[in-house]
């Protein structure tokens, strides 16, 4: 869904969007599919789609074949710190991000189920020295969304992380 916002909404000139399983990745070409926007129109933008695994190293020189475009400037999460096992390599891939590319921003929506598990995030950011900030986001009351739709009982926070000025070229998680 946010691959399709910034297609169709946010001005976006790329998108790649990208997921670990190769199931997932199925799904969002048929989302895209769906939405207009796997065809190959000079009207309008392309979305691609990437199997990409967190934790594993990303090639500069290999970039724009793999993924279709070049390094891109915003990387944007959805619910992915979920879980404390996957933490590190999200961080590691956040840090690959910074290191290809040191101007770029990270924005990660982040449902807050159990707050030490976000916690666990934010620590791994500190250790690797980024800069992160929370934006601030109110949820709209439910009765108040036109679109899209989300429950506001469980917090969603948005944090922006950028590769901070004290980064060193190794980082750690
Ligand atoms: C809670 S889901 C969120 C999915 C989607 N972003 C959304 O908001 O609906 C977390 C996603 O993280 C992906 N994930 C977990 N570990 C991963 C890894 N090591 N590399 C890439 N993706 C991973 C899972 O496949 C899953 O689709």
């Amino acid at each position: 869904m946010l691959s399709i916002l910034c297609a169709k909404h946010l001005g976006a000139t790329g998108v790649v969007a990208t997921d670990g399983d190769e199931a997932v990745v199925d799904a969002i070409r048929t989302n895209l599919f769906l939405n207009g926007l796997d065809v190959d129109d000079t009207s309008r933008i392309q979305v691609r789609t990437a199997a990409l695994r967190w934790g594993h190293p990303i090639d500069a020189a290999t970039f724009p074949e793999d993924y279709g475009m070049s390094v891109p400037d915003v990387v944007v999460g959805a619910d992915v710190t979920y879980d404390k096992s996957v933490i590190p390599r999200l961080v590691s891939t956040l840090g690959e991000f910074f290191y290809l590319n040191p101007a770029l921003e990270a924005l990660i929506s982040a449902t807050i189920r159990n707050e030490e598990t976000f916690e666990t995030f934010l620590n791994a950011c500190r250790r690797n020295r980024f800069s992160f900030e929370q934006v601030d986001c109110p949820p709209v009351p439910e009765h108040q969304q036109k679109g899209p739709f989300y429950p506001t009982s469980t917090p969603i926070q948005l944090w922006r992380v950028t590769r901070g000025r004290y980064m060193d070229d190794a980082f750690s998680v």
